[in-house]
């Protein structure tokens, strides 16, 4: 099989090594942790959880997922592809974490275009919500409910991680990933969504600066990869999928608000930037 769940997790306790067992997977101390049914186990301790129900909420999954199946997104997802599987020689297999997974999307992306590369895939996000969607979708990759902050993955075991719009814990990143291991981020550019931001905040503000200096233990790869396209929303119910799988729902005044709900069209850019950094 060239397409495989990675199986190697640590206890979010104690750190040791999980061993899986018929029901689950359990630790040397005995601490055990049940997969559901969909196939997903949480290893995210309650002390380690800020509130009772952390990350994207079911709604935002939702919505997300709904966005995401209608292509907009799908030239972002095959520019990560791409970088992922530039990493090594053909030959080499990789273990790729995507840290804060969303439901998904981009894992399955990868693994439809792997072709003969042999991966191992794992999918964590501190929501369940998100988890429980993406692992009811698609079993060649272990999904985990748990935290950037606290990664359930040994030291120096990973190729490749991906942080995608999501909450980047570098050093957490250094630590998982082999030394020469590619961390990927991606995040929205300066024109991203420009059109919806527009609409829905008074004043816009700067772009924020680029990283200048990579985190400790890391060197920049050569230059930032952007990917720069035009979309259009169709539908009054698209645009509202993408107003609540982003943090701008939030963020705008109730008038931004209502403006953008009154909308039956939105033309969008798509402006996002690729960040490579090799683990020394
Ligand atoms: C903007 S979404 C991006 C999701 C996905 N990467 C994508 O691009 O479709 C951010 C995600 O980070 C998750 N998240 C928030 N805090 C997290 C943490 N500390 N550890 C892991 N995931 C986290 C949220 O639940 C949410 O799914
Ligand atoms: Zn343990």
């Amino acid at each position: 099989m060239t397409i495989a769940p990675v199986m190697s997790l640590t206890c979010p306790l104690d750190g040791a090594a999980l061993s899986r067992t018929e029901s689950g997977w359990r630790c040397p101390q005995g601490h055990s942790f049940d997969v559901s049914r969909q196939g997903h186990v949480n290893l995210l301790p309650v002390q380690n959880k800020r509130s009772r129900d952390p990350g994207d909420s079911r709604a935002m999954i939702a919505a997300r997922r709904r966005f995401l199946e209608a292509g907009h997104y799908q030239g972002v997802a095959e520019a990560v592809s791409r970088c992922v599987l530039s990493h090594g020689s053909a030959h080499q297999s990789l273990a790729v974490l995507d840290a804060g997974c969303g439901e998904g999307y981009y894992l399955r992306a990868l693994a439809d275009v792997a072709s003969t590369r042999r991966l191992s895939l794992l999918g964590l996000d501190i929501s369940k919500w998100a988890v429980q969607a993406a692992a009811g979708r698609d079993r060649r990759m272990q999904w985990v409910v748990g935290s950037n902050a606290a990664l359930p993955v040994p030291d120096q075991s990973l190729d490749v991680v991906l942080c995608m719009f999501g909450f980047p814990t570098p050093a957490e990143f250094a630590r998982v990933l082999k030394p020469g291991g590619l961390l990927l981020e991606v995040e929205a550019g300066p024109d991203h969504l420009i059109e919806l931001r527009e609409i829905i905040y008074p004043t816009l503000k700067p772009p924020r600066e680029a990283r200048q200096a990579p985190a400790p233990g890391f060197a920049f790869e050569d230059g930032v990869e952007t990917v720069r396209y035009e979309r259009s929303l169709e539908c009054a119910e698209e645009i509202a999928d993408l107003l609540m799988m982003t943090p701008h729902l939030y963020r705008a005044s109730a008038e931004g608000r209502a403006k953008a709900e009154a909308l039956t069209r939105l033309d969008i850019t798509v402006d996002v930037q690729l960040r490579s950094s090799r683990r020394l």
